[in-house]
This record gives C-alpha cells, structure tokens and sequence, in this order.
C-alpha cells in the first residue's frame, strides 16, 4: 500500500514539473519576417541529405575557389569540411557589404560611462582600421599560420584585431579579458604566440581597471613554461593618454596607436585562405589541468556561424543585433563578430556591466539604439532580475527575438525574460553548445518550433543528437532517463583539434562511444559532449550540465583540476576538492574544501590566500564563495577524493552512498562544521529542482 501511494505521489510531481512547461509559440508578426519560417528547411536538412545541405550554409559566403568536396572522412575524427575551397574570413566579414553598405553601422560600441559617447563603426570605418591593423601585424613579420595572443576586453580593438588577423591567416587567440596574466601566459605559451596585444585599461562597475599590468605577468608566466614574447602592442583606452600604473618596457611594449600613425590608409589584400586552414584558437576547460586550445577552421566554422546566425538568431541586414556576451568567450567569436558580421548586420558591443550604473542600463541602450534582437546568459537574466524587475517596462523597446546561452536556464527566470524583457512578443530560443562545436547544436527554429521553458529543443538543422547510456545504447525519448548527450554526425563548425593534442581530441571527444577505430565512416564516430541531459517525447532536450570535473560559473567552464591546482600553490595546502555550489545569481559558484599539511592548523589567512591564489591564476570569475578547511577529504579505498560527497554537503542535498570510502566518519564531521557555519552565516538552502540534484549527485562522477 505504501509504495503504491509513493509511487504515486512522485509519478503526480513528475507531471506537474512537465505540466508547468507549456509550450510558447511565436507571434504572427515574427513568423511573417523570419528568414527560417518555410517548413521545408526540415526536409532540406534532414540525415538523407547530409553532408550535402550544409552547401546552404556555404553558400552564403563568398568564395575565392569553389570547393570540391564537401566532406572529406577519410582520417576520422578529423573531419575536413569543403575541402579544396578558399575563401578570407575578414573579406567576407568586411569587404563584401562595402558597395551597398559602405556607411552602414558594423559595429556600435557603448562604453561604459553614460558621459561618453557611443562610437559608430561603419563597415568602410571598420574596412580602414582592420586593414592599417594587419598592415602594421604584416611589418611585424606575422604570416600565415602564426598565432598571436589577445587579452583584451569589450572594446572595438578586439574585433579589429581578429578581423586583421583573419585577413593575414595569422590564428588569433583571445584569452578573457578578465582572466589572470598568469591564464593568459599559460595560453600564450601553449599556442606559440610570440605576440601579446593587450590595453592599458578598461572600464567595469565604474573603475578604470589596469589590463596592462597583466601582461607583464603573463610574459613572466609563459616564460616559466619556456616561451618568449617578442612584443607587447598596447591599444589605449583613451588614445594618447596611458591608463596603466606599469611601465612600458622598451623595446618590447608598443603602443599601438602611436604604430598606427604610419599605417594611415595601408591596404592589405586578404589572403585567399584553404576552407580548412585554422581561424583562431579558444581555449576551455576540461578534465585535465591544462586548458585545451580548440581549433576551428575557416570556411566550416565560418559557414556553420553564418547560417545559424540567419536561422536561428533571425539575424536580417536591417537588424540592430545585440549580443550582451565577452568576445573572450566562444559565444562572442561566433554571435558578436563572425556570423552577425558576415550577414552584414549591425552589431552592438557593450563595455561594461549589466548593472552599471543601475539595472536599468540594458534597456537604456536598447531603447536609444532600437536593438531588435537581444541575446544573453542566464546569469545575466537573474541579476538583471533581481536589481530591477519592473526596468524593462520603463523604457520603449520592442525585441523581436532573444538568445539564452551558456547554463540551463530555470523556468521560472525564462518566464520572466520572455513576459518582463521581451515584453511578451519576442521569439526566444535557449541554444545549447561548447566552445569546441563553433556554433549552436541544440535550439528552436524560432518560428517553426514551439518554445518549452527550460529545454533548449531539438537538434538544430542538420545535427542529429542522441543520448547515450554508459553502455552506449540509446536512451529513448520519453523514457524520463538521464545519458550522455552526443552528436551521432560531423558538422562544419566543429573544432578540428586540441591545438598540439591530437591525440587529446581523440580520446576526449570520441573515444568513449567509437564502434570501430578502423573505420571511416563517421557513424561509428559520435561526438561526446559531456554533458548530461534528457530526451523529451517530444524530442526536445533537457540539459543537465557537466558529466566531467568542470564547474560552469556564470555560464563559463572552469576546470576543477585547475581550480585546485591554484590551491595547492598556497604553502600550506596539501589536498584541495572543488565543488559546485548552486547559487542565485552565478547558477553555480565555486566551493573550495582544503585539508592542511601537518604541523599547520586551519585559519582565516589561508583561507583567503587559497582565495587570492585562485584569483590570481585563474581570474575574479574563479573566486571561491568558500573556503573550508578539513581535517581530511572523503576517499575512497583508493585514495581518491569524492567530490560527489562534498558537493552533497555545501548543496545540503545529502551525502549519498558512502559505504565505499575508506574513511566514512570523517564526512559527519565535515558535514556538521560546514552546514552549522552556513546556517550561521544566514545562506538558508533553496530547494533544489529534480535536474540540480541529479547534476549534484553526478557530479566528479568522471573521476
Ligand atoms: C553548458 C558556451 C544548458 C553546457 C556556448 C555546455 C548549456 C557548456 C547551454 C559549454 C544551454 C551551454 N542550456 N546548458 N542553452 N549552453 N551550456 O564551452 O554544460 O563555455 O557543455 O560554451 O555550457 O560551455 P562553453
């Protein structure tokens, strides 16, 4: 009788949970504009018309040779998209609107301060500065092939600069602006740059933050691991003026504007570039300490971000197009720069925070520059939520379309983007993908696919997604179980290595589901992504987060092994465990449990310098909401570190099965002292939804 009624009771909830999720159709008005609203695209798209249809994406470029192959299969996973073709990324990004579109916005820039001004970059402006750029990186000796390093923030310089790289075939490599000199010289010293471009400074939250003071830690970080940098060139936030406390070193350090005075009206023909020749580097997290360089490719990568950017972000040549991510992150490459700007649009850069100086500041600038399509990260949706949920109703703005990118987003937070922000008319679509995929794998076709809170969708055109138990049979849909989301096929954004890994690539990416390494053909090659989700009856998505040791923060992967790698610098730290901790605002944050070497006994000073070690190594974006320092980790038999059961503790979702450590005692312990502190400090836990328990109680699972 009781397990009847149990069963009954969950089998209620599990239908209500599904019942709250109905689903959004778009309105007339939408649909009647859409590039994507012919129902046809499906069939044009669908598995017995690959690898061809993706030509409709190709097509929308412009080419210097035609290809001759569209998919060439014959070295599996390295898949080699429009093979024999030749195309410039920044001629098509550029160039090719200049006859109709000379004087058209490419880029609005608004910086942070409301007393400046918003700078307007045309595409004939944007034309001039890309090309006296790449003449000045051409004189410097950079070529085709070479890579370069940026860690620069929101400003119209980083777009400038891709822009003349692309031109050159010289392979860029932005770092996040906000990451440490110390993560940028690690990357510096992995891709071989011999060249750093930085700023002197940059505006958040009201303060005029020194960039160029990381560089000179960088330097110092990459030369630790045995690479030199030749040259520093500095962009100047306020040209002619220097921002930054640190000397230039001479020799070395440029500024670039001062380079630029001989530059003025330089031409660079842009090089007619393989279809496969790597476009630039981003690097990610994973399940190893060292950060892996995802390469992406030039015409697959630049094809796949054109035609998503025309179905799924609806993005037309008259739109005003605002992307509210960093160009430092994967979303900013493809949906800032590359596909807005190939299509010929205008898109708009922000400089600063969301909240600055008040949580009505998005929808100031939306208002005063009639932005129609709007796209951001969950993380952003809340904050700008809980500072100001009635601002948007202030100001006279009308989205016709809105993005979701970078961490599952709750329901309830979509109700409010959708009712609040897009005022109720406006499409939105949650897309999900990774810095290593160039572009969306998972979305709405914003006019023909109903919206679902809370799921992303189906696969997008031409992706065809399933999910995999550990065994690797397929978990059907409906079925209410959890897998391992994978790509059964290839797709021309997908990155084509871990820069100088190959075997990397292979092993983390399509090793665990490969029927057979002999074989060419790429059903027997499915893409793991690492993430966990679930397959609705009605085929859409539901994604769970992270499989592997990585923390999504805000939307962004910090890796766990490198979290505690920056703890163990601090002397006296022998073990350290990261963990997510579900958080209001960030979605997750970052907890970081210790246990100290003997002899040293826990204090507070530790605990801030793990802290300040992670800041510095890593970032701000890193810094731990706590610290705790234990006697001793939950093990298993073998000595590893459970994280699993940690993370149980700072959710207060329970510790699980322990009856596999060596050491069970000690997870009351530190169960007791944790949870009695955070009472104490007044952080009283939410509930947690069904899919954060789950994404919890998985958690480190990869160990
Ligand atoms: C997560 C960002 C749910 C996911 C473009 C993925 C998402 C990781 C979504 C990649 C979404 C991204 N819904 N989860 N719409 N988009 N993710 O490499 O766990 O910074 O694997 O790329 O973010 O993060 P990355």
């Amino acid at each position: 009788m009781t397990d009847v009624s149990e069963a009954q009771v969950s089998e209620a909830e599990i239908a209500s949970h599904w019942r709250e999720e109905e689903y959004y159709w778009p309105s007339a008005r939408f649909i009647a504009q859409a590039n994507g609203a012919d129902p046809a695209i499906f069939e044009r798209f669908s598995e017995k018309n690959f690898p061809e249809c993706f030509k409709e994406y190709a097509d929308l470029l412009s080419w210097d040779h035609y290809w001759h192959t569209t998919l060439d299969t014959s070295n599996p996973p390295f898949w080699k998209w429009f093979v024999g073709g030749r195309l410039n990324a920044s001629y098509n990004c550029i160039d090719r609107h200049l006859a109709r579109d000379r004087n058209k916005a490419a880029l609005i820039w608004v910086p942070e301060p409301e007393s400046e001004v918003t700078h307007v970059i045309t595409y004939q402006e944007l034309y001039k500065r890309v090309n006296e750029f790449a003449a000045l990186l051409q004189d410097l000796g950079l070529k085709q092939g070479d890579r370069i390093t940026f860690h620069l923030p929101m400003v119209p310089e980083l777009p400038i600069s891709m822009l003349a790289c692309a031109r050159l075939g010289i392979i860029h490599s932005e770092v996040f602006g906000g990451f440490s000199g110390t993560a940028c010289g690690d990357r510096i010293a992995d891709s071989g740059s011999r060249i750093l471009v930085t700023t002197d400074a940059y505006y958040r939250n009201g303060d005029l933050l020194d960039q160029k003071a990381k560089a000179d830690e960088a330097l110092a970080a990459a030369k630790e691991l045995g690479a030199e940098v030749d040259r520093v060139l500095v962009w100047r936030r306020h040209p002619g003026r220097y921002s930054s406390q640190t000397p230039m070193v001479s020799g070395r350090d440029f500024f670039v504007d001062e380079l630029l005075a001989d530059y003025r009206g330089r031409v660079v023909e842009p090089v007619s570039m393989p279809a496969e020749a790597p476009l630039f580097l981003m690097y990610t997290s994973g399940t190893t300490a060292r950060p892996k360089g995802c390469q992406h490719s030039t015409g697959g990568y630049l094809a796949y971000v054109t035609g998503t950017s025309k179905y799924y972000q609806d993005i037309h040549p008259e739109d005003t197009y605002w992307c509210f991510a960093d160009i430092g992150w994967i979303t900013g490459h493809s949906y800032i720069v590359y596909g807005p700007l190939s299509l010929g649009t205008t898109s708009v850069m922000y400089e600063g925070v969301p909240t600055y100086p008040d949580a009505g500041r998005p929808w100031r600038i939306a208002e005063r520059l009639g932005v129609t399509t709007f796209h951001t990260a969950p993380t952003t949706i809340r904050m700008l939520r809980k500072l100001g949920p009635d601002e948007p109703k202030k100001y006279n703005y009308h989205f016709k379309h809105m993005t979701t990118v970078g961490e599952p987003i709750e329901p309830e937070v979509w109700r409010w983007y959708y009712n609040v922000v897009g005022k109720g008319e406006a499409a939105i679509v949650d897309t999900w993908w990774q810095t290593e995929n160039g572009g969306f794998l998972g979305s709405t076709l914003p006019a023909l696919q109903a919206m679902k809170p809370g799921s992303c969708g189906p696969g997008v055109l031409g992706i065809y997604p399933v999910i995999y138990d550990e065994e690797g049979r397929a978990v059907p849909a409906g079925s209410g179980r959890a897998g391992n989301i994978c790509i059964r096929n290839p797709w021309p954004g997908i990155f084509q290595t871990i820069w100088g890994a190959p075997e990397r690539f292979v092993q983390i990416y399509y090793q665990k589901y490969c029927r057979d390494k002999s074989s060419k053909d790429w059903h027997d090659w499915p893409y793991f992504a690492g993430d966990g989700a679930m397959l609705a009856a009605d085929g859409y998505f539901r994604i769970l987060g992270r499989v592997d040791d990585v923390i999504n923060v805000a939307g962004h992967r910090l890796g766990t092994k490198e979290l505690e790698s920056a703890s163990l610098t601090v002397e006296e730290v022998a073990e350290a465990a990261a963990v997510p901790v579900m958080d209001e605002l960030r979605g997750r944050a970052v907890e970081i449990y210790i246990a100290l070497k003997p002899g040293f006994t826990a204090n507070e000073r530790v605990e801030e310098d793990v802290s300040a070690a992670i800041e510095r190594l890593i970032g701000k974006i890193a810094r731990p909401k706590h610290v705790w320092v234990v006697q001793d980790m939950p093990k298993t038999r073998s000595g590893k570190i459970m994280r699993r059961v940690i993370a149980g503790i700072s959710n207060f979702t329970g510790v699980g099965d322990i009856t596999t450590l060596a050491n069970p005692e000690i997870v009351d312990t530190i169960q007791h002292r944790v949870q009695a502190e955070k009472l104490k400090r007044g952080e009283v836990p939410r509930e947690l939804s069904a899919q954060e328990m789950e994404e919890i109680k998985a958690f480190g699972q990869a160990d």
